[in-house]
C-alpha cells in the first residue's frame, strides 16, 4: 500500500513537470521565433562575408530550441509503452548507429553478450537511455579508448543457469546492462550531480541525458548506479526487473 502510495504520488509530481515544461516551452518558442525571423530579416542588410553576428544569434537560438525539445521530453515521460522486443537487436542497433563516431575518435568496442532473449520494456524510452550513455562515454573519450557494453539476464534463484531460468516468465529475473569507458571520469562531486537536471559540463551540453536515463529506469522499476575514478573511466550499469519471454 505504501508502495502504491508513494508510485500514485511520483505520477502526480511528473505530470506536473510535464505540464509545465510545456507551458514554458510555448511561451519562449513564440519570442525565440521572433528573434529567428527578425535575424534573417537583417542577414539581407548585411555586406556579403560579414554575417558572423546573425550566424552567432542563429546557432544561439537553436541550441536554446534544442534545449526546450529536451526539457518537453523529460517533462512528457511519464508513463511507458511496454512492448516484447529482442533486447540484442535493440542493443545492436545502437552500437550500428554510433559505429563511424566511435571509428573516427579512434574507440575500440568491445561486445560481452552472452545471452539472448525477447524482454517486455518501452522499446523508445529505454534505446533512448542507452543512446544517452553512450553519447556521454563516446564524449568522454576525445581521444580515443575503450567502449564496453556488456548486457546479462540474471536470476536470483541460485545454482540454476540463468538461460535455463530465463526463458520461462520468471517474476525474480533481471535484465543487466553496463556501459563502461576508459574516459575522463568523474570524481565523487561530479556523479553526486549527474542526475540533477541541467547540470553540465559541456559548452554545448543540455544536462538532461542523465537525469533522463535515471527517469526512464525509475519507470522501469530499475537503478542505475555509477562506478567512476577521475582519469580512469566511468561504468553505468542498468538492472532492471524482467518479464523473460520465451
Ligand atoms: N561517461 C562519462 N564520463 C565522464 N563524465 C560524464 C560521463 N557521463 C556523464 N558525465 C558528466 O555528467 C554531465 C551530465 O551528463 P548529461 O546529463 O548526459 O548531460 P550532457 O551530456 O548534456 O552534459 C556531463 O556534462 C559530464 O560532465
Ligand atoms: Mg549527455
Amino acid at each position: 500500500m505504501v508502495e502504491k502510495e508513494r508510485e500514485v504520488q511520483t505520477q502526480r509530481r511528473l505530470a506536473i513537470i510535464g505540464e509545465m515544461s510545456a507551458q514554458i516551452a510555448h511561451e519562449i518558442r513564440n519570442p525565440l521565433q521572433k528573434i529567428l525571423t527578425g535575424v534573417e530579416f537583417l542577414r539581407d542588410y548585411c555586406e556579403p562575408g560579414n554575417e558572423t553576428v546573425i550566424d552567432v544569434v542563429s546557432k544561439g537560438v537553436s541550441s536554446i530550441n534544442q534545449v526546450i525539445s529536451k526539457m518537453v521530453e523529460y517533462g512528457r515521460t511519464t508513463s511507458l509503452n511496454l512492448q516484447e522486443i529482442d533486447i540484442n537487436n535493440m542493443v545492436e542497433g545502437i552500437i550500428s548507429g554510433i559505429r563511424s563516431r566511435l571509428n573516427s575518435a579512434n574507440i575500440k568496442l568491445t561486445k560481452d553478450f552472452p545471452d539472448k532473449g525477447r524482454v517486455e520494456l518501452d522499446p523508445v524510452r529505454f534505446r533512448h537511455a542507452l543512446q544517452n550513455i553512450m553519447d556521454n562515454a563516446i564524449d568522454a573519450m576525445p581521444n580515443g579508448g575503450n567502449l564496453k557494453v556488456s548486457m546479462r539476464f540474471l536470476c536470483e534463484e541460485k545454482n540454476l543457469p540463468s538461460k535455463t531460468l530465463c526463458t520461462v516468465i520468471n517474476p525474480s529475473s533481471r535484465l543487466e546492462i553496463k556501459i563502461s569507458d576508459t574516459g575522463t571520469g568523474m570524481d565523487k562531486e561530479a556523479i553526486e550531480k549527474l542526475f540533477t537536471p541541467f547540470y553540465t559540463t559541456k559548452v554545448s551540453g543540455s544536462g538532461l541525458g542523465m537525469a533522463m536515463v535515471k527517469k526512464i529506469v525509475d519507470l522501469h522499476k530499475g537503478e542505475v548506479s555509477i562506478n567512476s575514478k577521475r582519469g580512469s573511466g566511468t561504468e553505468v550499469t542498468i538492472s532492471i526487473p524482467m518479464k523473460m519471454v520465451t
